[in-house]
């Protein structure tokens, strides 16, 4: 296998914010080929620890070989994060100095036509980012309905025309029309759309956070905060999605809420105290030089929180 790297979105704002150093313990909760858990690896020699967790079992391997010269500093378990309790028991962690997730799909995914996640050339309907335990694209277009896709790409993809797409989608696949993505993309155009990206992004889009159920799994990894952070731990996202980065925001906000007590009463009875402080308060982007170099990072945000004394 070569050495096949992810351009890190973000990467200098990523250390600043995660501030890892000797002897601390960190998990990349989405590891891909490791850009980013090097880096950690890095600023935390000569002893830092880093557990590195993906669901696709290609990351794994090629993360592996990517950071094997940094030996038994670094572990990595294939699995999602939303079992992150079981794979920290693995390594025998209870809690960590930080932690990373940088959501979505690696390039190592969209780039391989086989994995069936691009619409640039034909390969299976797939999509699956843990193809031993998902269910396949393919599996789900058999069994939804016109109302259920139009749904999801509505609410995924935000997606103009949802149901004649929906409807054209699923007819001819009926029909035995979409044997790949290419012809899947066929259908899967938006018409009124005026962007730059291509007219069936956004329904791609949809059909794959579909298919890996990618807000269920953010959803369970933001209730578990801050449960695997020991206090002044922080945890940093970045999400390309509005939907994604709201979700956060809300957890965030949630965690970070004092007092919550009724506004007539005049004194607190309530006793709450906040469990994390939003570091910065505000969601950061990438720099006009950086997007120019990554144009992925165009639609990311990044968020922080530091997990606060009891
Ligand atoms: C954007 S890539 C990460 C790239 C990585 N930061 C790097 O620098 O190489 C996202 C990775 O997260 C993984 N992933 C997405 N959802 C996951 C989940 N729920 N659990 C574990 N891994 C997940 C994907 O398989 C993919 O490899």
């Amino acid at each position: 296998m070569s050495d096949l790297l992810h351009q890190p979105v973000m990467p200098d704002q990523v250390l600043r914010y995660l501030q890892p150093r000797p002897g601390g313990r960190y998990v990349d909760l989405t590891l891909g080929m490791g850009g980013h858990a090097r880096r950690v690896l890095e600023s935390s020699a000569p002893d830092g620890q880093l557990l590195g967790v993906d669901r696709d079992p290609a990351a794994v391997a090629q993360a592996r070989q990517n950071l094997a010269a940094f030996g038994d500093r670094c572990q990595i378990v294939q699995g999602r994060f939303s079992d992150l309790s079981l794979h920290l028991e693995r390594v025998g962690w209870s809690q960590v100095d930080g932690m990373l997730a940088d959501l979505g799909v690696s390039s190592l995914q969209l780039d391989r036509a086989d994995r069936g996640f691009s619409f640039q050339s034909a390969g299976p309907l797939d999509m699956r980012m843990d193809p031993e335990h998902d269910r396949s694209l393919a599996e789900h277009l058999a069994e939804l309905s016109e109302p259920e896709l139009t749904k999801t790409l509505r609410q995924l993809g935000e997606v103009v025309g949802a149901r004649g797409i929906a409807r054209r989608i699923l007819s001819a696949f009926g029909e035995g029309r979409i044997e790949d993505t290419a012809q899947l993309a066929g259908f899967a155009s938006e018409r009124s759309r005026r962007s730059k990206i291509h007219p069936a992004t956004r329904v791609f889009m949809a059909l794959r956070m579909m298919v890996n159920r990618e807000l269920d799994e953010l959803s369970a990894l933001l209730a578990d905060l801050p449960a695997p952070l020991k206090v002044g731990g922080r945890v940093v996202f970045l999400s390309f999605h509005s939907l994604e980065d709201r979700l956060i925001k809300k957890r965030f906000q949630a965690l970070a809420q004092g007092c919550v007590c009724p506004p007539k009463l005049p004194v607190c009875r309530c006793d709450h105290r906040p469990e994390m402080l939003m570091q910065p308060r505000r969601s950061q982007t990438a720099t006009p030089a950086e997007i120019a170099a990554n144009p992925r990072a165009r639609s990311a945000r990044l968020r922080v929180a530091e997990r606060l004394a009891a």
